[in-house]
């Protein structure tokens, strides 16, 4: 009864449980790519940063705290509707320590995919690296509150894992040599044999309440139309599309197949494909009235370092952009993405 009236109160928006205390489960844990780094590259030798303005410049002091986006991240919102009063620290910062820790940690990092060797690539910190700082981060918090109330806090946390993109869009489609090798399909099913370790890598670790994105829409990014789309061509590239579909179906089913055999794991594919698919075709039903263009620069391409403090025609107000940057969604789309999270990811809360 009390997990029904928790559901349905998640359910119908409210943010239950925020300033109240008791947040609704002990720990996030954050693993993945720059949609949701939240500052591990600031200190890393990597072009994939967004420690500068304008990033960051709608989030609370106007901080560019290193995510890619002008305010908040899906993640964000997800974790004020999870009750929490603060947000997973990012681990490779300062105020990575003490009982900071113990209600979750952010490993990810921008510009890593499902590949290690994609983030070799930009010197990302990878998925096998973001395992062992996950490893060490266990040690840290069991050494702070015993093996018990720690071993509760892993088993009771919601790990959230969002990559992909870059292992197609970053790699694969400008690699001619991985081109060669593998046709879309094979590469899907490449990064699915990684996938899968993963999760059986982290369940073993003591995970039990794994949630996993699909890629977006790759072919609606706005850097991913002026790199891949035809001339002049102003509409989603329906090839690269495709392909994030027919990866999103084997995702499904590979995590089908874990949750089954997995005894004791909750694994939920969470889609953002289609929530953000719609905002991109129909953005004044979703209340944008820009979902071509990014906000920040041309609009066109810049991201990272290309989208900074100097860059011409940025826009003043991201409020009615469905895109901030190239390849990120602005606060505004990252909010209506994390309404649809919460509903789909409800298993792993009761
Ligand atoms: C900006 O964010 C960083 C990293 O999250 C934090 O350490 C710092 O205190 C913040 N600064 C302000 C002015 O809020
Ligand atoms: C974390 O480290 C910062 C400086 O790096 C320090 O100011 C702060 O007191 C530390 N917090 C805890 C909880 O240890
Ligand atoms: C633009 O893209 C659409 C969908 O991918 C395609 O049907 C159309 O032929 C393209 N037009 C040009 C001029 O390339
Ligand atoms: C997904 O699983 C279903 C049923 O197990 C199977 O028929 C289908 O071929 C699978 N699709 C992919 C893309 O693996
Ligand atoms: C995932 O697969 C299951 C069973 O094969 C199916 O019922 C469900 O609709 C699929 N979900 C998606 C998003 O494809
Ligand atoms: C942006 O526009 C929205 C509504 O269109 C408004 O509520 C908001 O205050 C504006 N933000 C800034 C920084 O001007």
């Amino acid at each position: 009864m009390f997990i029904r009236l928790i559901s349905f109160l998640v359910l119908a928006g409210f943010y239950v449980g925020v300033g109240t205390g008791q947040p609704l489960v002990p720990a996030l844990i954050i693993i993945g790519d720059s949609v949701v780094d939240a500052g591990n590259n600031n200190h890393r030798t990597t072009l994939i940063k967004a420690n500068f303005p304008p990033y960051g410049r709608d989030f609370f002091a106007h901080n560019s705290t290193g995510r890619f986006s002008n305010g908040k991240l899906v993640i964000d919102f997800t974790a004020e509707s999870l009750g929490f009063t603060s947000y997973p620290v990012a681990y490779l910062s300062q105020d990575a320590n003490g009982t900071n820790l113990l209600t979750g940690a952010n490993f990810a990092s921008g510009a890593s995919g499902f590949d290690d060797g994609t983030s070799l690539l930009y010197n990302a910190i990878t998925l096998n690296q973001q395992l062992k700082n996950y490893k060490e981060y266990k040690i840290k918090v069991t050494n702070m509150v015993g093996r018990d109330r720690a071993n509760e806090i892993f088993s009771g946390a919601i790990y959230l894992l969002s990559t992909g993109s870059s292992d197609f869009l970053q790699s694969y489609y400008i690699n001619p040599i991985l081109n060669r090798i593998f046709t879309p399909d094979r590469y899907s099913d490449r990064l699915m044999n990684f996938y899968s370790t993963f999760v059986h890598n982290l369940y073993n670790l003591g995970a039990r309440r794994i949630g996993v994105t699909t890629l977006p829409p790759l072919g609606c990014l706005p850097a991913a139309i002026t790199m891949f789309g035809g001339a002049g061509n102003n509409t989603c590239v329906e090839r690269l599309n495709r392909d994030a579909v027919s990866f999103n179906t084997k995702l499904n089913n590979t995590s089908m197949y874990l949750a089954n055999k997995l005894p004791g794991l909750k694994l939920v594919v969470l889609d953002i494909y289609n929530p953000l698919l719609s905002m991109v075709m129909n953005p004044v039903a979703n209340g944008f009235f820009e979902s071509r263009r990014a906000c920040c620069g041309t609009g066109t391409m810049e991201t990272s370092f290309l989208c900074n403090a100097r860059s011409v025609g940025t826009c003043s107000n991201a409020t009615n952009y469905v895109f901030w940057d190239g390849f990120h969604p602005s606060e505004a789309a990252n909010r209506v993405l994390a309404a649809s999270l919460l509903v789909q990811g409800i298993s792993l809360i009761s």
